[in-house]
């Protein structure tokens, strides 16, 4: 913050005692008394705690979990027409039909109960996780919960409650088809409380194909905002979603509710606290390089006998 003491300190006192609204760092300034990511501990005191998301992934520090097996979709080919809405921190996707995402050692089968982005400035860096330091231009999360539970407050007292399937984005040098309607129906949203309907969406068609999307990394962590419950089972698939420049561009000309552009909307990534990110068999460079090392081995019969 940079601003004259007197400016900055007198609202800062003045509103302590209020119940501000939380905010990204990109909001945070002399004149705007919002709680950055590092206040929101005073929001939700959940927000403190010690499982919290997103974290950066070291592929190296990853454990290997042989139950790690391919997703079973359903509904996720299904077409629908939804509301996409700027809800003032991102644009949200509800999913009115019943998708089921289970197996990849889900205890249980989960619906899908919305999407939404998180994202950087102009196409810059803005994925909530990252690999190795590395952050993507974008992230998506498409939002499960144990199909058992009605309504996402109740799945949330279920320490393990809910499951977010996470995606990145990597810039292309063409543009991904597959995210017109959706790109396009940005430019009808742009102000916080707009929304449009969205038509003619597939989940299948914002992710990558089934194929690839067996390489990916487990753990147990929090909502990634604000009251940050430390109710998910994360999965955050390696292989990215390709849009280009103009696309990744497009989510930045979102504004928040004072007019500012919508931007930089992800938290910093947290402690992992000893907690352990599993991978599945195909996730990691490490874990091809074993592999292959395990397959040429098997060739020259250097396998254990079983
Ligand atoms: C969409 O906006 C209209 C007003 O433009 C409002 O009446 C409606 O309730 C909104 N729908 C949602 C889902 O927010
Ligand atoms: C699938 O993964 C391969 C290998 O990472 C990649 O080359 C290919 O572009 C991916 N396909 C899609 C549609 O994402
Ligand atoms: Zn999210």
């Amino acid at each position: 913050m940079r601003c004259l003491l007197s400016a900055c300190l007198l609202p800062l006192i003045l509103h302590s005692c209020t119940g501000a609204d939380w905010c990204y760092q990109t909001q945070v300034s002399c004149d705007s008394h919002c709680k950055g990511p590092d206040q929101w501990s005073k929001v939700n005191a959940d927000c403190g705690k010690n499982r919290q998301s997103p974290i950066n992934i070291v592929t190296k520090k990853t454990k290997l979990d042989e139950r790690l097996t391919p997703f079973k979709f359903t509904g996720y080919q299904s077409i629908f027409d939804s509301t996409m809405k700027n809800n003032g921190h991102s644009v949200q996707v509800s999913i009115p039909i019943t998708a089921t995402v289970s197996g990849g050692n889900l205890e249980e089968t989960y619906k899908a109960v919305q999407f939404h982005l998180h994202w950087g400035t102009d196409g810059g860096p803005g994925s909530e996780h990252t690999i190795d330091g590395e952050q993507y231009p974008m992230e998506l999360h498409i939002v499960h919960m144990k199909q058992r539970y009605n309504r996402l407050e109740d799945a949330l007292k279920d320490p393990s409650g809910v499951a977010v399937l996470g995606f990145f984005y990597e810039e292309s040098s063409t543009s991904n088809r597959k995210y017109d309607l959706f790109t396009h129906g940005l430019r009808s949203i742009q102000n916080t409380n707009g929304n449009t309907t969205l038509r003619k969406v597939s989940l299948n068609q914002l992710i990558p194909p089934e194929s690839n999307m067996t390489n990916y990394y487990r753990y147990d962590g929090s909502l990634t905002t604000p009251g940050c419950t430390e109710a998910v089972v994360w999965t955050v698939f390696e292989n990215p979603i390709p849009l280009d420049g103009e696309q990744l561009r497009a989510f930045s000309t979102l504004k928040f509710h004072d007019g500012k552009p919508m931007a930089g909307t992800f938290r910093p990534v947290q402690p992992r606290n000893g907690r352990v990110v599993y991978r599945s068999s195909s996730a990691a460079i490490a874990a091809s390089t074993v592999l292959i090392l395990a397959s040429i081995g098997a060739a020259f019969g250097l396998s254990r006998p079983n």
